[in-house]
Formats: C-alpha cells, sequence, structure tokens
C-alpha cells in the first residue's frame, strides 16, 4: 500500500535480536546491550504474525536483521517458514558473517535469496579494534562460506569512517575486480553510539570517488548510486543517507525484535503491535504505514531522531 505521501511501502526489515557477538564501536555500547527478559523478545510466532499481516499491507520483500540475527537460536527455522508466506517474493539477510561457516549452507537450504555482509576493513589489527575483539578471518571465512553454498551477488557493506577506514576505499574496491559483488559505503549516521563522534569521522560518500576517479557511474537503486570501474566484474554503490537523503524514494517499514514498528529509522515513533492479532494487527500496520514521515532531518549535523541505538534497530 502507499504511504501518505504516494510511496509504495513493499520492504519490511525485520530484527529478530538487539543482541550482537561484535561490539563495532559506532553501533554498541562496550558492555554490550543490557540482557533483556525473554519476555520482552517477541517469540518468532508473533513475529511470523506480524510479517503475515505486513505481507497483508503490501509488503513484498522481507530483510532479517539484529542486532546480529545468527546469534538467536532457531533463525534458520525461522527464515523457512517466513519464505513460505505467500506474498514474500524475497528474502534477504545483514549479518556481519561470522556465524556463516556454520550457517550458510542452512539458510541457502531454508530459502534465504541473499546476503548482506558487513565488513569495514581488509586489516586483521583494524578490524579487532572497530569490532572490539573480532577476528576477520572468520568474517572472510564466512564470506567464502556464502559463495560455496551458493549465494550469488552477496552484498558487502562498508560503513565508511573517517580516519578509520577511508585509506582503505582503493583496496576494498580491488574486491569487485574478479568477483559480482556489489560493495556498498554507506556513510556513517549520527545516531546512538556515535551520535557525538568528531565531525572528521563522517564523510560524505563522494569520497569514495575522489579515491577511485576510474569508477564510473553505472545506475542507480533507489538508495544507491551505483559505480563501476570498466572490466570490473562487481559494481561500488554509495549509499548516502546524510549528503543526499532517500527518504522520496524510501519504500520501508521496520520492526524491532520486541515487536515495535518503526515507520521511519530517524523517527522516535514506534507502534507496538505485540498483542494484536487478525485484524486489528493489520489495521495498525496499515496506519503506521500511512503515518510514515516524509523525511528524516540528519543534514547540518543533527542527530538523528530514533530512540535507540542500531543494534537495537537493524540498519
Ligand atoms: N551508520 C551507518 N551504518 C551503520 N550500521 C550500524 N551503525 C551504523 C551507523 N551509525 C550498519 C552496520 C551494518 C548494518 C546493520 O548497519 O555496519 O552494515
Ligand atoms: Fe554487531 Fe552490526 Fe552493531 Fe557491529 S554494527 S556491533 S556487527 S550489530
Amino acid at each position: 500500500m502507499n504511504d501518505a505521501f504516494g510511496r509504495e511501502i513493499t520492504y519490511l526489515r525485520l530484527s529478530v535480536t538487539d543482541r550482537c557477538n561484535l561490539r563495532c564501536r559506532y553501533c554498541m555500547p562496550e558492555g554490550g546491550v543490557e540482557k533483556r527478559q525473554h519476555q520482552e523478545i517477541a517469540s518468532f510466532e508473533e513475529l511470523e504474525e506480524m510479517v503475515q499481516a505486513c505481507v497483508a499491507c503490501g509488503i513484498r520483500k522481507v530483510r532479517v536483521t539484529g542486532g546480529e540475527p545468527l546469534v538467536r537460536l532457531g533463525v534458520v527455522d525461522f527464515c523457512r517458514r517466513i519464505r513460505r508466506i505467500s506474498g514474500v517474493e524475497e528474502l534477504c539477510i545483514t549479518t556481519n558473517g561470522l556465524l556463516l561457516a556454520k550457517y550458510a549452507r542452512d539458510l541457502k537450504a531454508a530459502g534465504v535469496d541473499r546476503l548482506n555482509i558487513s565488513l569495514d576493513t581488509l586489516c586483521s589489527g583494524k578490524y579487532d579494534s572497530i569490532t572490539r575483539g573480532g577476528s576477520l578471518q572468520q568474517a572472510l571465512d564466512g564470506l567464502q562460506a556464502a559463495r560455496d553454498a551458493g549465494f550469488r551477488h552477496t552484498k558487502l557493506n562498508t560503513v565508511l569512517i573517517g580516519g578509520f577506514n577511508d585509506d582503505e576505499i582503493p583496496s576494498l574496491v580491488e574486491l569487485t575486480r574478479d568477483e559480482a559483488i556489489s560493495l556498498r559505503f554507506i556513510e556513517l549516521m549520527p545516531i546512538g553510539e556515535c551520535a557525538g563522534w568528531d565531525k572528521s569521522h563522517f564523510l560524505p560518500s563522494q569520497t569514495v570517488l575522489e579515491r577511485v576517479p576510474d569508477l564510473k557511474p553505472v545506475g542507480s537503486d533507489g538508495v544507491s548510486f551505483i559505480y563501476q570501474i570498466p572490466g570490473y566484474q562487481g559494481t561500488v554503490g554509495l549509499i548516502s543517507p546524510i549528503s543526499q537523503h532517500f527518504c522520496p524514494s524510501c519504500n520501508r517499514i521496520r520492526i524491532t525484535a520486541d515487536g515495535k514498528l518503526k515507520p521511519c529509522l530517524h523517527s522516535p515513533s514506534e507502534i507496538p503491535l505485540r498483542g494484536l492479532h487478525g485484524a486489528a494487527l493489520q489495521a495498525a500496520v496499515a496506519a503506521a504505514i500511512r503515518g510514515k514521515p516524509m523525511r528524516h532531518q540528519l543534514e547540518g549535523g543533527n542527530a538523528s531522531g530514533s530512540l535507540r541505538n542500531m543494534n537495537a534497530i537493524g540498519g
């Protein structure tokens, strides 16, 4: 269905947990998240019912996110059930990759269509530092496991952080030379942990084009402008939520692991869905879609209006 500004809402990002096996400095507090009471998190049955209501309102693509979605027990089976809902045409997962060596095959068998893997650096020391203790090799092994399991067109997401990985832009782009992956550089958004970081860490995605002038524009897909080095197999996408916000073409809503519908990533608005069923649940989803804000106000150094850290939203 369309929202009040005529945008057709077809894409649901569904967070199944706010926990994570990493502690990326821009996302998670150092001590991790307070362990939630089990009953604060929506059960897979509840989440499935919410997805069904969203599908009845026109959602066709679902992305399972976290925190790190693969740390929640039973997530593979949950994916199988979501993929079987009539009307779900595409099921994707965003993961840090660490558990893919274990789960990639099962996820493929469960019907997951595509993966996005987060990778901010190719230096193991820097990976350890930005994730506070993660293993780059384990993430790369996860990427390999995804290939071996038959996943194609995997997207690699790199959050661009000034003074941290901007020196690696050329070497990251080289990953697209021999493989049809899409690497995407995402502008760091001032939300949660990094909201108060120094301005120097927030780089416009145009920086990528300055550092790699061989990149030529080849198209766009609503959220990213896509570039390619002529002759390379893969592509490089620039996602610019701040410098060129894509609110006018936004087609997405979000549901958090505690069962709140967020019509916009950067708005404080949250609609609780737990406890609603059938027609009442569907009506709540429809009302939330109609009430989706027109745009965020992140330019000019404003912090996000969201009440949550990214680990509790799922990106
Ligand atoms: N700005 C941009 N991207 C972020 N992510 C987490 N926090 C931020 C932020 N402040 C990204 C992660 C991952 C996805 C889930 O969201 O790196 O790719
Ligand atoms: Fe975990 Fe992703 Fe947050 Fe890193 S950015 S701590 S991998 S949820």
